[in-house]
Order: structure tokens, then C-alpha cells, then sequence
């Protein structure tokens, strides 16, 4: 049977990639960045999953405003790099599940959770920054992965409640897969930042070290945040911290703390990140 052992969160920041691609990651500006990803890409060297269901947004890369799925999971054999202004990243292609995804969309779905299923979605930063930041710069991804693209570019998202329950359905369905297989669940994006308007830069140490501190021991009281609360406290684009719900609910509801990290500034935003085993 699969299994889901393990779940981070972490940042997507495009600049991270873009330090990454042209080799600035010693730069003082990046150091620390880099270095508080140092003992996490230990640690998944020696727990490299089989599969990783990387939850992630898409920012109007293979979207756009003309169709805006809610939730959208990518049932390819394959997913191209999106070429978001200055060509696709130097990143080896990634390559699906297609016969786990398949099952993940029909237990999903028949658990009346309403997934789109993307059978080609060029993937963009918000899912090959994080794993650039986990894995560096192999000639192929050393797993495959999952996309599940969430809208938390265009109102309405969905709720955080609602995508602590999606975590629920998704480790359901993974649990009922016919194939022995070790899966991670990856929650992207965040922490508070805004990258537009009068408070562009905004960052909220406060709320963010609030989100890492309950995460774990106390994901209810976060599922209970409304979209209000996100944009005053964490920003226009701090709502992307919802993803880290459907990681979260995936996972047991014990789970270990195994490394944090926190970091400000990369680009506008509040770097962080935390990695979770049942
Ligand atoms: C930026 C973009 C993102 O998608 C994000 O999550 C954080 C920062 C940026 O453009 O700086
Ligand atoms: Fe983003």
C-alpha cells in the first residue's frame, strides 16, 4: 500500500531559482537562504520518497484569468517548465504519477471534492523553486511528482478549512493505492508577503512564527483563519499559506517537528519553512 511518511512546507520564491540558475547562492545577500535549506537537503536525501504530491499555486503561468480552476490536479506522465518572462528554468522536466494521480482524482472527487484534472500544465516556480531549494540541481528530479495547483491568485480562494479537509481526502486515497509506494506531501508558498500596492514589502514576523508554531500541534485553530484575516496580517499574497493546510492535513494528527526555518528578506517575502514526520 502507498503511504504518506513525511510533509514540508516551504517558501517559492522565483528569485530563490533565479539565484539558484545563475549560480549566486554564495552571494551574502543569498547565503543564509541557502544555508537554512542545508540540513533539510540531508534529510530527504536519506527519506527520498518515491512520489511527491507538491501543492503549489500557479501565478498565471499555465492559467490565466480566462479559466482559474480552484483546485487542478496534474494527471500527466510529464509536465513541462513554464517559461514565465526569461524562458523556462534550467530544470529537468518533471515527471507525474499518472496511475497514483488518476486514483487520487477519482477518491477525491468521489469524496465530493470537486478536483480539475489537468492532463498538460506546464508547471512554474511556485513548484520547481521548492525543488530546487530540497533537491539542488540533479540532472533528473530523483522522484516524481504531483502537481496540485490551488487559486490563491484571483478571489475566491478556498478556505483554509477547506483545504485542511482536501488533505484528509488526499491521504485517504493514497492509503488505498494498490502499490507500495513512499509519498511526501509538499505545502508551498508564503510566508506574509505583498507584492503590490501601498504596503508592497509587508512582512508580519508575528503571524508568521504563529503559523510555524501551530502547524503542527494545532493545524485546527490555522484552518479557522479567514481570507480577511490573511490579507491584513500577512498580505495580498500571505493567503498562499492555505496551501500549507492540504500538506498538513494529509499527515497524521500527531506529527514530529523536525526542522524550522525562518528568514527575511528573499525578494520581498518572509522565507519559511518546516518539515513534518508522522
Ligand atoms: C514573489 C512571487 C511569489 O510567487 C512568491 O510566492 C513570493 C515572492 C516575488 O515575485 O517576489
Ligand atoms: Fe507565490
Amino acid at each position: 500500500m502507498a503511504e504518506i511518511f513525511a510533509g514540508l512546507a516551504t517558501s517559492h520564491v522565483p528569485a530563490i531559482g533565479a539565484a539558484i540558475d545563475l549560480g549566486k547562492t554564495q552571494e551574502p545577500y543569498w547565503k543564509p537562504v541557502f544555508q537554512g535549506y542545508e540540513f533539510s537537503k540531508r534529510w530527504i536525501a536519506e527519506h527520498t520518497p518515491d512520489v511527491i504530491i507538491l501543492v503549489y499555486n500557479d501565478h498565471a503561468s499555465a492559467f490565466s484569468l480566462e479559466l482559474i480552476p480552484t483546485f487542478a490536479l496534474g494527471c500527466a506522465e510529464e509536465f513541462a517548465l513554464a517559461d514565465e518572462g526569461w524562458g523556462p528554468r534550467p530544470v529537468p522536466v518533471v515527471r507525474g504519477h499518472a496511475e497514483l494521480a488518476a486514483h487520487i482524482a477519482q477518491s477525491v472527487i468521489l469524496d465530493e471534492f470537486d478536483l480539475t484534472i489537468a492532463n498538460k500544465m506546464d508547471v512554474d516556480h511556485g513548484l520547481t523553486v521548492p525543488l530546487s531549494l530540497m533537491f539542488g540541481q540533479p540532472d533528473a528530479w530523483p522522484c516524481r511528482v504531483i502537481p496540485l495547483a490551488v487559486n490563491v491568485v484571483q478571489y475566491p480562494p478556498p478556505t483554509g478549512n477547506r483545504c485542511f479537509n482536501l488533505g484528509h481526502a488526499i491521504r485517504k486515497a493514497v492509503e488505498s493505492f494498490d502499490q507500495d509506494l513512499r509519498v511526501m506531501v509538499w505545502g508551498t508558498g508564503g510566508m506574509s508577503h505583498q507584492l503590490q500596492g501601498p504596503r508592497a514589502g509587508l512582512i508580519n514576523k508575528v503571524f508568521d512564527t504563529n503559523f510555524l508554531d501551530k502547524i503542527g500541534p494545532d493545524p485546527q485553530s490555522l484552518a479557522r483563519i479567514p481570507h480577511l484575516e490573511y490579507l491584513r496580517e500577512s498580505g495580498s499574497e500571505g493567503i498562499e499559506m492555505v496551501m500549507w493546510l492540504i500538506m498538513r492535513g494529509a499527515l497524521n494528527p500527531k506529527v514530529r517537528e523536525i526542522y524550522r526555518f525562518y528568514h527575511v528578506p528573499a525578494s520581498n517575502t518572509a522565507v519559511g519553512h518546516i518539515i513534518l514526520e508522522n
